[in-house]
């Protein structure tokens, strides 16, 4: 445990850290600890984890199964490399595979979101022997070099010098800001697969191997896919011979009312790419679950792809509480039930802000986007990456208020921790309500 001092946490952190996806010296809160949905800085003030960290606390802080089975496990064995079988990951690896669709049949863990795209990207070649993946703009699907290029978001243009081969993005449903006016969910989804179907036909579908989506767009503005969408992708893959790859890693373990987020749609993926919820960021993990047509493929040829903390024991260890805890407690039932109520929440603060020009939710997964015109649709912050020092303000305005988010663009992500209850919910929108008067009348 650090016994450093709260000045002594500052200035180390601005002399010695290189925080991520930031330039100079960061002025990062310092956190002292957490509880529940909570966590408080060194001065004593509270603050709401309004986005569950970066989407993965989600069963929040101070959950004592978690804590109980991760000291157990480091007395027990704390680490075997990934030659081995352990009790944890051999455990994990079976409760994952009876949580997912009946076509899913191993599970290779990582440690992280990036790298599990790595093993689904790894794996969707060999298994096609096709070397182009398909990803969309409005994408995050991690940062090192081939989940980073798969991103679409601009934090992958200083990956893509020199650019990786074989990284090409499509166009998301991203129906409010597309400039049409669909009549229906199926004609959008109409619309977007047939572009992209040209542009399978242009690429060639012989030289596919997977399209990747979140099943859910998360932090580029929690993009939820039209009805239909889901199942014509399924649709346009099996017509060409295209594997479809569903990131989970945000949207997975109960954010969404559901375990996966594409059982909304009812559809099977051939991979699905996972980590964040499944250990709540108790203990890094990740991983992806393989069909089995392509873990058929690897009884027979080797899969050359490791990692030493691949199925590290704190972590399943950790794993295995976290699914165990979100089945016994029914927590997707909770999400579902108090989902509502964030949802009429949302639907307040668009009617009572003229800055507010949507409101997307679905669970406890929401997204609230600012406009500056929300007639003409003009977006409170332009595209890119360095003009977000709007969004920082208000993000500033938040967080002096004890309210944590997060949110790319134009948008303020709502992701909190999934055991958050009614009255901490309406208690936190108060001041989302208050900081967003503040925008109505300054920023726009
Ligand atoms: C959908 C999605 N995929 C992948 C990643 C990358 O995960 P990690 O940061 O654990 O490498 C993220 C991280 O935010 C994500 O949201």
């Amino acid at each position: 445990m650090s016994e450093l001092t709260r000045e002594q946490v500052l200035e180390y952190d601005k002399k010695y850290n290189q925080h991520p996806w930031l330039k100079g010296n960061a002025n990062a809160i310092p956190v002292e600890k957490a509880d529940g949905i909570y966590f408080w800085d060194y001065n004593g003030k509270k603050y709401f984890d309004m986005s569950s960290q970066l989407a993965n606390v989600n069963l929040g802080y101070g959950n004592k199964a978690i804590i109980d089975a991760i000291k157990k496990q480091a007395d027990i064995l704390p680490y075997i490399a990934p030659a081995y079988a352990s009790g944890p990951r051999s455990e994990l690896a079976k409760l994952l595979i009876d949580l997912a669709p009946d076509n899913m049949s191993k599970v290779f863990f990582s440690c992280g979101g990036s790298d599990a795209n790595e093993a689904a990207i790894y794996a969707a070649r060999t298994y096609t022997g096709k070397s182009k993946v398909l990803s969309r703009y409005r994408s995050y699907h991690g940062s090192t070099l081939g989940s980073g290029n798969l991103s679409g978001d601009p934090r992958r243009f200083a990956l893509e010098r020199p650019a990786a081969n074989g990284y090409l993005k499509f166009y998301d449903p991203y129906v409010y800001r597309s400039n049409q006016n669909f009549k229906d969910d199926a004609e959008a989804s109409k619309f977007y697969l047939d572009m992209l179907e040209q542009q399978i036909q242009y690429e060639g579908a012989d030289q596919i191997a997977a399209i990747v989506v979140e099943s859910i767009t998360g932090a580029n503005g929690v993009i939820i896919p039209p009805d239909g969408y889901l199942q014509g992708l399924r649709a346009l893959c099996d017509k060409y011979g295209i594997l479809l790859v569903c990131d989970e890693v945000m949207a997975g373990f109960g954010r969404t009312g559901k375990m996966f987020a594409f059982e909304h749609w009812g559809i099977k993926p051939d991979i699905i790419s996972f980590a964040k919820g499944v250990t709540c960021g108790y203990v890094q993990l990740g991983g992806v679950i393989l069909s089995r047509e392509i873990s058929d493929h690897f009884e027979d040829n080797t899969f050359l792809y490791g990692l030493t903390y691949s199925g590290h024991s704190l972590a399943c260890a950790a794993g295995l509480a976290c699914v165990n805890y979100y089945l016994e407690n029914h927590i997707l039932d909770h999400v579902n039930k108090v989902g509502k109520v964030f949802g009429e929440l949302l639907e307040e603060i668009k009617a009572n802000h003229k800055c507010v020009g949507d409101v997307r939710y679905i669970g406890l997964f929401g997204a609230v986007e600012l406009m500056k015109d929300r007639e003409k649709k003009i977006p409170l912050v332009p595209y890119g990456y360095d003009e977000q020092a709007i969004m920082a303000q208000i993000h500033g305005l938040l967080k002096e208020r004890g309210f944590a988010a997060f949110g790319r663009e134009n948008n303020i992500n709502i992701t909190p921790p999934l055991i958050i209850t009614e009255d901490e919910l309406k208690e936190a929108f108060k001041i989302l309500d208050e900081v967003l008067t503040i925008v109505d009348d300054r920023f726009i």
